[in-house]
């Protein structure tokens, strides 16, 4: 039987040790040799990489998923996206989403991993549509947690559906690395027997159970495995890819990887890390095992964020507090599963609880959760919190993006001059302020070479 990888170090496994914050130039030299080993696919966009790139690292993202596919002509292309959220914190209106779908698929991506956070599927249908109809595949992810609501059965009707819509293939995301290895062994028999597509495994090593997880899910029959090259692998990362490999090889299982391939692939990104060590962005709280989390089901991304969020505060003392209210909040909240961006809500509500009192600030975010704005809340919500919050509002119960209206061809007229492209007028939409500024930044910079080259000639 054959088992295939994704490679996360571009894009997960980047986001969850360093915050997102490797630039490309730290890694494009390597994407020649990462496109000889052998792998399903690379995620290399999406997430929070979008974000990051304009906001931290003064790069157009658009241009880095350009450059990776030009670097990269062998491997298909992976990205993350978070339903009718893009790659933002709310919903957008359909024309967006299929433009931003549409100009991902033309920048380069070939294979869009799917989810909304409530696992709503009102939330996901039209950038599934979107992503079939430009010919790449349709992946859909199963944001998976362990709550009083969330049931195997609930999971497989969840897969079904992805699969009535036209995912080539389903992901089982368990982003804050909860599941235990029978769970996964369970779920994937339960996917391959009642779905009848190739099944994914994404989890984290937060909590020490991703080995053996991934092993019991090969076990039960899982097609691809997410990892990260063993440098980034890890604490709240993924699993080593060379370990696994090396693992199931032994087992008898066909794995389509170059091992010397990828040991100069982690070879190249030991110095890397080392310095991102060095100075200081990766913390080491984040390569610890943290058991922990199987009570709080806090994700990896999320639990750096909470760290710097109360180090910020003056507070990080407070963290044992706020990983205690963590899960409270997200009962009141009807057992979302803690993934962006509900894992930000509801860890921004945390904090404010321990810091401030119990909901003495609620966030505009939350509020507008309440509202039916994020889509059906897996369980039932707290009725007090909602009458406390919405007072005499009548919540929505229809698909909140049925509600917007179109926002693309009025943005790109307002935007005329300042944007040089869809891509500009996307990135706005997405993150207007920082947009804004990485717009001005790059045409100050253009600017400076302009004169550089004239100042050249002239010599
Ligand atoms: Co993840």
């Amino acid at each position: 039987m054959k088992v295939q990888f994704t490679e996360t170090v571009l894009r997960d496994a980047n986001q969850s040790l360093i915050a997102t914050r490797l630039p490309i130039d730290k890694f494009e030299g390597i994407l020649g040799t990462m496109d000889q080993a052998g792998y399903y696919s690379v995620e290399c966009w999406g997430g929070a990489t979008f974000d990051s790139c304009l906001r931290f690292l003064g790069e157009d993202p658009w241009e880095r998923l350009r450059r990776i596919r030009k670097a990269m002509p062998n491997t298909k292309l992976q990205m993350l996206l978070r339903g009718q959220n893009l790659l933002g914190y709310k919903h957008y209106p359909d024309d967006v989403v299929r433009k931003f779908v549409e100009r991902s698929v033309a920048n380069g991506i070939n294979i869009i991993r799917i989810f909304d956070a409530l696992n709503d599927m009102r939330n996901i249908e039209v950038a599934v549509d979107e992503t079939i109809k430009r010919g790449a595949i349709a992946s859909g992810a199963i944001s998976y947690t362990t709550s009083p609501v969330h049931t195997l059965a609930n999971f497989v009707e969840v897969g079904k559906t992805m699969k009535k819509m036209g995912c080539e293939t389903i992901c089982i995301k368990d982003m804050a690395g909860v599941m235990g290895p029978k769970e996964a062994y369970d779920l994937v028999s339960a996917l391959k027997d009642s779905v009848g597509l190739p099944v994914i495994l994404h989890t984290h090593c937060t909590t020490g159970l991703a080995f053996m997880t991934c092993l019991k899910a090969v076990e039960a029959g899982v097609d691809v495995l997410d990892t990260a090259t063993s440098a980034f692998s890890g604490g709240t990362s993924q699993p080593a890819t060379e370990t696994l490999a090396y693992a199931l090889n032994q087992l008898g299982y066909e794995i389509p990887l170059d091992t010397a391939v990828l040991k100069k692939v982690n070879d190249f990104f030991k110095p890397v890390f080392a310095e991102f060590v060095k100075n200081g962005t990766l913390k080491t709280k984040v390569l610890a095992t943290d058991t922990d989390a199987l009570n709080y089901k806090v994700p990896g991304g999320m639990l750096s964020n909470l760290i710097s969020q109360l180090e910020m505060q003056n507070a990080l003392d407070r963290l044992d507090e706020v990983l205690l209210e963590t899960p409270k909040v997200r009962a009141d909240l009807g057992y979302p599963p803690l993934v962006t961006p509900m894992s930000q809500m509801v860890g921004v509500q945390a904090t404010s609880n321990v810091l401030n009192g119990r909901y003495v600030n609620v966030s505009k975010e939350v509020k507008a959760y309440l509202r039916g704005e994020y889509g059906k809340a897996p369980g039932k919500v707290n009725e007090e919190l909602k009458k406390q919050v919405l007072g005499d509002e009548e919540p929505i119960t229809c698909r909140f993006a049925d509600t917007l209206e179109p926002l693309f061809e009025k943005t790109k007229k307002e935007l005329a001059g300042v944007a040089k492209s869809d891509e500009d007028v996307l990135s706005y939409i997405a993150f207007p302020q920082v947009a804004e500024k990485f717009f001005a930044a790059r045409k100050e910079k253009e600017e400076k070479q302009v004169k550089y080259t004239i100042e050249k000639v002239e010599d």
